[in-house]
């Protein structure tokens, strides 16, 4: 299949494209971020006019996977504007341009579209009430997508992983400090449900062969707090995990507000799929092979101004 990714340079744009890569033609649209990247790049401004349709005119993909966004919550509040562009019209934009064309769509949204006040888990048919700016625009990119492409299949994500810059994930956030001996704060009261990025891509892939459409959580199988998956993260790379102190949320120089419970059920995800969603253990254990194997350098190599890995 011929592949195109929005958003290739975050960091589910560029995982999605390393497990793409090995099946499809991968062609990713990037704001000027990426040189020597080991596939097509089509530089683009999504927000200006038309561009979205002339880009898929291009390129004629058989899929596109819809990962641009603004993906800041405290962005999101400064420039309600830009995430009302980004995150509720552009996927609506998309939507109607692949349902003219043909082409499969599959949008990515939030495990963060709750407000986290129920204890227990969610599941696709729990009603939604988005915190703040980044959840509310992400919430009505959905409605869009689901307008003007009922075919569409929305992915409210929650993934760690190795990304561009170094620096996107929380995995990178509690490596970068914990091997340079700097202590940390861990949040307590935020559970979530993360997912090794490259198996949230593997995913993806699998639910756009198997012809699925409509609204999946796909997030990881095991709900945990923010502090505990730093504790993982220590013990796994034999970092000092008494460096990550336990924290509350509402006590953190964070301004844009967060809910505490993000425990998403992916029962309907794994029922479609026919099979379990990989484990918190193997992803993790995978991201420290990556590391290991020089992955991070390999993704980061194909920057713009860093020399090309081998
Ligand atoms: N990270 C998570 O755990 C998480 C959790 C829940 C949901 N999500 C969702 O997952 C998706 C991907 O997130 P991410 O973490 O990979 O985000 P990210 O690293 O911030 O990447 C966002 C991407 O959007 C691109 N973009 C921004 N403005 C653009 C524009 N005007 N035109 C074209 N491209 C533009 C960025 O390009 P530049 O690099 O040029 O800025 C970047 O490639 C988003 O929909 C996000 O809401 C992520």
């Amino acid at each position: 299949m011929k592949l195109l990714i929005t958003g290739i340079s975050g960091l589910l744009g560029i995982n999605l494209a390393m497990e793409s890569m090995r099946e499809h033609e991968v062609i990713g649209v990037d704001r000027g971020k990426l040189k020597s990247a080991p596939f097509q790049v089509v530089r683009a401004d999504l927000t200006h006019g038309s561009v979205s349709d002339s880009v898929i005119d291009s390129t004629r993909p058989d899929w596109l996977i819809n990962c641009a966004a603004l993906a800041s919550l405290e962005k999101c509040e400064e420039d309600p504007v830009r995430a009302r562009n980004l995150n509720t019209d552009l996927p609506g934009e998309l939507g109607v341009a692949c349902a003219k064309r043909n082409i499969r769509f599959l949008h990515i949204s939030t495990d963060a579209v709750f407000d986290g006040t129920r204890e227990g888990f969610y599941t696709e048919e729990d009603e939604t009430s988005p915190p703040g700016i980044y959840s509310e625009t992400k919430l009505n990119g959905e409605r869009a997508v689901q307008e003007a492409n009922p075919g569409a299949i929305i992915a409210r994500v929650n993934f760690y992983g190795w990304s561009l810059g170094g620096r996107r994930s929380l995995g990178e956030f509690f490596l970068n400090s914990l091997s340079e001996g700097k202590p940390v704060n861990g949040f307590t009261d935020v559970i979530f449900c993360p997912m090794l990025v490259n198996d949230t891509a593997r995913l993806l892939l699998e639910m756009l062969r198997k012809k699925r459409s409509g609204l999946y959580h796909v997030v990881g199988a095991q709900p945990m707090s923010k502090y505990q998956f730093g504790l993982e993260v220590a013990r796994r790379f034999g970092l000092d995990e008494t460096l990550i102190s336990p924290q509350s949320v509402e006590s953190s120089s964070l301004t844009a507000k967060r809910s505490h419970n993000l425990w998403l059920s992916t029962h309907k995800l794994s029922t479609d799929l026919g099979h379990e969603i990989p484990s918190f253990s193997t992803g993790l254990a995978e991201f420290y092979t990556q590391f290991k194997q020089g992955y991070p350098q390999k993704i980061r190599s194909y920057q713009q101004g860093s020399i090309p890995s081998r």
